[in-house]
């Protein structure tokens, strides 16, 4: 993964330029990233803001050979490889918040967006994009008007980008193998072990629906696992707050 290579100076988004491509036929492993997006995007159509240079920005075009239902594991697989590489290259060990947020000191220091299309219940091609504050500041952090933290302001130096994309392909690799193969409950004792919400009360909004119980586990599928006061649920959408 990680083949052939796009790099960018100045893009809408790579996950829209990447799905672009993707239509296009670019292949499985195709890697795009940039120095800078006018239009980057966050899941439920929020925006994704970063100063120019400072961010690791990328997406990954998957060709699975998958059911569509665990397409979105390919989510958890993404925030698993960047806190693998992460810990590798900084030693800092972020935490997962389900589904595609990694966080830090209890604010949002990376997140991912996962996009696919399908043709006659078929996946096609997945788009993985991520977003992971490296080099931003204080001041660049406050401007992106949600709490944020980054690489820089947790250790108080900058960080190689170039380094740590390869540390997250590296890991990607060997990630999406097990993924794809089969046994995939390494990946979620891996996944719980990272969260930052197992254990915790929380409650899911997904539009006008809210479901509120105790974080349990994630499914082999990546759904998140709830237990309510009278049931458990299995949750495949939604945006978590901690309760407790
Ligand atoms: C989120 O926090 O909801 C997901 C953020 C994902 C941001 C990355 S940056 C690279 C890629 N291109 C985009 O437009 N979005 C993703």
């Amino acid at each position: 993964l990680g083949l052939p290579y796009f790099h960018f100076e100045d893009i809408d988004s790579t996950n829209l330029e990447a799905r672009r491509r993707a239509e296009k036929g670019v292949p499985h492993g195709a890697l795009l990233a940039t120095e800078y997006q006018s239009k980057g995007r966050g899941r439920l159509e929020r925006r994704w803001i970063a100063p120019k240079g400072a961010c690791l920005m990328f997406s990954l075009v998957l060709r699975p050979k998958l059911e569509m239902s665990l397409v979105f594991g390919l989510t958890n697989l993404a925030a698993l490889a960047v806190c693998r590489a992460l810990e590798e290259i900084t030693g800092l060990e972020p935490k997962i918040k389900w589904p595609n947020d990694l966080y830090l000191s209890g604010v949002k220091l990376a997140g991912v967006l996962t996009e696919f299309a399908s043709r006659a219940e078929q996946v096609e091609y997945v788009v993985v994009g991520v977003g992971l504050n490296v080099n931003l500041s204080r001041q660049d952090l406050a401007e992106i008007g949600s709490p944020a933290t980054s690489l820089l302001s947790e250790t108080g130096r900058s960080w190689d980008r170039a380094r740590i994309l390869a540390a997250v392909m590296r890991n990607m690799n060997g990630l999406y193998e097990t993924f794809t193969k089969g046994d995939r409950r390494a990946l979620v004792a891996e996944y719980e072990a990272r969260s930052w919400l197992l254990g915790k009360e929380v409650s899911v909004r997904d539009g006008d629906e809210v479901k509120t119980g105790l974080f349990k586990g994630m499914a082999a599928d990546g759904a998140l696992i709830l237990k309510g006061r009278t049931k458990e649920m299995l949750i495949r959408h939604g945006d978590v707050t901690v309760l407790s």
